[in-house]
């Protein structure tokens, strides 16, 4: 059976009758239009200082998702463990990283610059020289600024750079929100997830009232969904209530596929092209550039 749609003036299909999980009317997002041009990047930053809710997995797989749209993506390591890097199956010893993009203003950003095996996306790689950054940094004039200033020398040649933030809301994450336009927050569908979420936006605020005043919060995504459990349900419906409209309808289920996907050094786009995990990362990557939150 076909559920019945309704094609929206805002392009938007609702399927009637169907809520999505997070108790809004599912809909799909439209195909973004191709660009016309590239550039400048409009720079998020995924956040969350609680480890294992699947930031890196997000950054790896809607880097790729904005990437096969057509987008010029630049994706960061921005964590000494070097998930990101390993993700995309780039070189972090022996090649520049971001961290001596941050000791050294001379360096050209290019130089760190290695292209995955997707086309269009971009990574810049990290290894755990990275964990020092922040001890080096502490006595920079601006040291909150810095990671900006390198991206503001790169910006024009990408739609999209997405930073994947260490666990932790030190300097570093600091750095990524000041270099910022927006931030989303991965949170995983788990008790105590909403812990440490006020903290964060609390940092967030800090950031926007004395660093960038124009940084937003683009949005929260849901990871690690399981619609079979009450408690994965429960989690979701109390997260909607505490941060409504702010939490993108499109939530990205558990399953071991993202687990496989990142010892094979792909996305799941490329690792398994229909599984719906696949298409809950293409859909994120519709609803952030339908909510204008991705070019
Ligand atoms: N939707 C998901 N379902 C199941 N496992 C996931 C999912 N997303 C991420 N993972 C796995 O969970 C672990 C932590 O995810 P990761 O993206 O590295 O989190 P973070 O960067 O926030 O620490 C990884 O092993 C990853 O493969
Ligand atoms: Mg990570």
């Amino acid at each position: 059976m076909t559920t019945p749609q309704h094609d929206q003036a805002d392009g938007t299909v609702t399927l009637e009758s169907e809520l999505g999980p997070t108790g809004r009317p599912r809909r799909d997002f439209p195909e973004p239009e191709p660009l016309a041009s590239h550039g400048p990047a409009r720079i998020i930053a995924l956040c969350n200082q609680k480890g294992g809710v699947g930031k890196t997995t997000t950054t790896i797989n809607l880097g790729a998702t904005l990437a096969d749209y057509g987008r010029r993506v630049l994706a960061i390591d921005f964590d000494p463990q070097g998930a990101l890097s390993a993700g995309l199956a780039v070189r972090t010893h022996d090649v520049p990283t971001i961290y001596d993009l941050l000791l050294s203003n001379k360096m050209p950003v290019a130089d760190a610059i290695q292209h995955t095996n997707v086309a269009g996306l971009d990574v810049i790689p990290a290894n755990i020289d990275l964990s020092a950054a922040e001890v080096h940094l502490v006595s920079e004039v601006a040291r909150e600024q810095i990671l900006a200033g390198v991206l503001r020398r790169v910006a024009g040649d990408y739609d999209v750079i997405l930073i994947d933030c260490q666990p932790s809301l030190g300097l570093l994450t600091v750095n990524a929100l000041t270099a910022s336009h927006g931030v989303l927050i991965p949170l995983e569908c788990e008790y105590f997830a909403l812990r440490g979420v006020a903290l964060l936006i609390e940092t967030i605020d800090k950031v926007r009232d004395r660093l960038n005043p124009a940084i937003k919060l683009d949005g929260i995504l849901a990871t690690m969904f399981d619609s079979r459990t009450l408690h994965s349900r429960e989690v979701l419906e109390r997260v909607v209530e505490a941060f409504g409209d702010t939490v993108l309808e499109t939530v990205i289920s558990r399953t071991v596929k993202f687990p496989d996907a990142t010892v094979s050094g792909t996305p799941i786009t490329e690792f398994a092209p229909e599984h719906p995990a696949a298409n809950a990362y293409r859909q994120l990557a519709r609803e952030l550039v339908f909510r204008g939150a991705a070019a």
